[in-house]
């Protein structure tokens, strides 16, 4: 499949391209030059011309821009004017561009801060209707609710992936520290993003994937049944104590 990835440059972009390369032609936007990277193209989500121009001939897109600042319960900082005009603005030109470019598949990037308002001691569906804190929560939010207006108004096919923080386990700083059980290691992102790409029968879907050691709480099944998606890192297996879902890190 042709590829383009919004959000390139980043955090998790970064180890999405080194995990998708194998199997997919990929093409990088984001405002953040990537030096040397021949499959870079520079694109502002806000602007809807450079992401047509950006999308040309794609198959997908998997789309991870976001205004990088806070993540957490953030009401009131700096990034808030950008968060709307990146993370739901930005959300509308990847999803009108795959419109107009006839994509076969849009995997959005959302979070399960769009459900963290939910009380600790609930259980979470794969797709509970958003109850979010905070501007950072409230425009991944806006950004589902986007996705659900072009799947059902246009016929996009789209899987809005719910994620927690992806960490690679094996990195020398989570070295003997007590990690969050929702947290993903990359290898389990990886996988959701290769299946939410290439599962059949897709028009709109919500799905929550969370490290293994959350299934309490947070919904797996989804993911499993819609997917066929099946951690394969078990953080406590690799010698990691797991505290609470806000142990400070
Ligand atoms: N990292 C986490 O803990 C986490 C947790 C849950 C969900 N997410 C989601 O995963 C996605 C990726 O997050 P990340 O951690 O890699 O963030 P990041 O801040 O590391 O990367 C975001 C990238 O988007 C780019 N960007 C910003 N504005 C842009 C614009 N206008 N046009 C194009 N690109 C733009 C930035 O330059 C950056 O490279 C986001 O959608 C985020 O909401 C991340």
């Amino acid at each position: 499949m042709r590829i383009l990835i919004t959000g390139a440059a980043g955090y998790v972009g970064r180890e999405l391209t080194r995990g998708l390369d194998s199997q997919h032609e990929l093409r990088l936007a984001d405002v953040q030059p990537l030096a040397g990277e021949p499959r870079f193209v520079p694109a502002d989500v806000t602007r809807l011309d450079d992401v047509l121009r950006a999308m040309e001939g794609c198959d997908a897109v998997v789309h991870l821009a976001v205004a990088s600042g806070l993540e957490g319960e953030v009401e009131d900082d700096a990034f808030n004017q950008l968060r709307f005009d990146v993370n739901v603005k930005g959300t509308f030109n990847v999803l009108e561009a795959a419109r107009r470019h006839g994509l076969r598949r849009v995997v959005h990037t959302s979070s399960i801060m769009v459900a963290w308002g939910y009380s600790p001691s609930e259980r979470i569906a794969a797709d509970a209707p958003p109850r979010t804190v905070g501007t950072y929560s409230l425009t991944k939010g806006l950004a589902e609710a986007v996705c659900e207006h072009f799947a059902r108004n246009h016929g996009l096919s789209i899987v809005c992936l719910r994620i927690p923080k992806p960490i690679e386990p094996s990195e020398p700083r989570w070295q003997g520290r007590r990690l969050r059980p929702q947290w993903l290691a990359f290898a389990d992102l990886i996988q959701a993003y290769q299946r939410a790409l290439t599962a059949p029968g897709i028009g709109f879907e919500i799905v929550t994937v969370v490290g293994a050691a959350a299934r309490t709480r947070w919904d797996l099944d989804k993911a499993q049944r819609l997917l066929g998606f099946e951690p394969a890192v078990r953080l406590e297996e690799l010698g990691f104590e797991l505290g609470g879902e806000r142990e400070p890190f």
